[in-house]
């Protein structure tokens, strides 16, 4: 059964009903009613002990038994096998779900995991026949050891990526630690990563209440509308200049808006100093250096909770009219996706939000996708994440070309930023892995990604 006719079988009106988990946080503050039919996949059994050492076993209750090496290598070796192997293979998979380990290890909690039967590294291939620029991922390149990770790098030098993200290395506290003195060879590293594999590059951000050096959130001398102005759009021009159409696009600024309440403009050292015009003047210096270098830059704005209908979203909608309306130029606008297993919007509910933005005349990408689950997971919430990934892609290829493509905030739990910032919270990436430098292990959300991608999307 494939995450396709898991849906069409009813089960999300039959399902129980999973409660909301809203912290105000990222995340989408609304109760969804969920399946648990889980019985498609094979699982693996993970157990972590408190002394740091794991162990990992593999069963399947279906004839396509796998072992810890067979299913590793599977997700880092094999070619660009195209994309039917997934549906195929997942209904040919029996019923039951079951699988035992065993360790001696004390203090160990021991988790079921539902895995992908798909093969290859078909998912950015097939987002490309089904129309996409992509399928991609967030890559915090240098400062975590991923790139040096041979699993990860392995898997992100597959045709399952064809963009990349960097997931800090651009951003303010990083690019111009001191005032007018920019910083380029963190970012350079992490395009010379990426640069030779085809990816493109969505450049990561420009403004951002986060991630600021101290000279902007603690000056020496107070900011005034016109100093602060003047640094906010020296930023800008710099890096767009500097990285030019090494960017597919930039996100000039990022999370203006608020929650609560939601759609207004957030208080941060920008807005409270200059005011709502501190994000009309960053995408008119952006546009100005666009210009100015004659630029194919695509210039987006991207934020969370604007993934559905709702004030906040409509404030992001105001944005795109507001700047079209100045002759300021706005390509598109990213929805980050961060979402909570069960509490997330689902696919026609993405697919009107994304209309909305596109009949402005800007694209839309999903920029920031994970699904994250409460700790431990089990084999609910993820058939859950199953369902919850297939829905946000699946949007994406039913808009059509307007969204333009999916990324995914990284793609390996090992180096996600999920358990650092919720607490209690984790497991949000299509793959698993006992460590740095250990094999990865692909979970069933990648069916779940891979059958949005190459499904009929009416039929979901
Ligand atoms: C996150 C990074 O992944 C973390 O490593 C960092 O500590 C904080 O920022 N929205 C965004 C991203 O636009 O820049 C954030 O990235 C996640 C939320």
């Amino acid at each position: 059964m494939s995450v396709r006719s898991i849906i069409a079988t009813g089960l999300l009106a039959a399902g129980a009903v999973a409660s909301p988990q809203w912290g105000g946080g990222w995340g989408y503050p609304k109760t969804v009613t969920v399946t648990s039919d889980h019985t498609v996949y094979k699982t693996v059994t993970k157990t972590g002990s408190c002394s740091g050492s794991s162990v990992t076993s593999f069963s399947s209750s279906s004839s396509h038994s796998s072992s810890a090496s067979t299913s590793a290598s599977a997700s880092k070796s094999g070619s660009s096998s195209g994309s039917s192997s997934a549906s195929s293979s997942a209904s040919s998979s029996t019923s039951t779900v079951a699988t035992t380990t065993t360790t001696s290890a004390s203090n160990t909690v021991p988790t079921t995991t539902l895995l992908a039967t798909a093969t290859g590294h078909p998912l950015d291939v097939a987002a490309k026949a089904a129309g996409k620029l992509w399928f991609g991922t967030a890559a915090d390149i240098p400062g975590t050891g991923e790139a040096q990770d041979p699993y990860w790098a392995a898997e992100f030098n597959s045709t399952d990526f064809g963009e990349a993200t960097p997931a800090n290395i651009m951003k303010f506290v990083f690019t111009e630690p001191e005032p007018n003195v920019f910083n380029y060879t963190g970012a350079e590293q992490f395009l010379s990563f990426v640069e030779g594999t085809g990816k493109l590059v969505r450049c990561h951000n420009l403004i951002w209440q986060s991630e600021l050096p101290t000279w902007i959130t603690n000056p020496t001398v107070n900011w005034t509308n016109a100093t602060l102005t003047a640094a906010l759009r020296n930023h800008v021009t710099n890096l767009v200049e500097y990285f030019g159409d090494r960017c597919y696009s930039w996100d000039v600024v990022n999370e203006a808006f608020s929650d609560n309440p939601a759609g207004a403009y957030a208080s941060n050292v920008w807005f409270d100093t200059i005011g709502p015009a501190y994000v009309v003047e960053a995408f008119d210096a952006a546009t100005q250096a666009v210009k100015a270098k004659n630029l194919a830059v695509k210039l987006y704005y991207n934020d969370y909770n604007i993934e559905y209908l709702g004030n906040k979203s409509y404030a992001a909608q105001n944005l795109v009219t507001e700047l079209k309306g100045r002759g300021i130029q706005i390509d598109g606008v990213g929805l980050e996706s961060h979402f909570i297993a069960g509490e997330t919007p689902d696919k026609a509910s993405q697919m009107a939000n994304m209309q909305a933005f596109i009949n402005l005349g800007v694209d839309v990408a999903i920029t920031e996708l994970d699904v994250r689950l409460n700790l431990p997971p089990n084999a609910t919430t993820e058939a859950q994440q199953v369902l919850d990934y297939y829905n946000s892609v699946a949007a994406c290829v039913a808009v059509g070309d307007g969204c333009i493509g999916v990324t995914v905030w990284d793609f390996d739990d090992e180096y996600s930023w999920v358990p650092g910032t919720f607490p209690g919270q984790g497991y949000a990436d299509l793959f698993l892995s006992n460590g740095p430098n250990e094999p990865l292990t692909r979970k069933a959300a990648y069916d779940g990604c891979l059958q949005a991608l190459t499904g009929a999307p009416e039929s979901a």
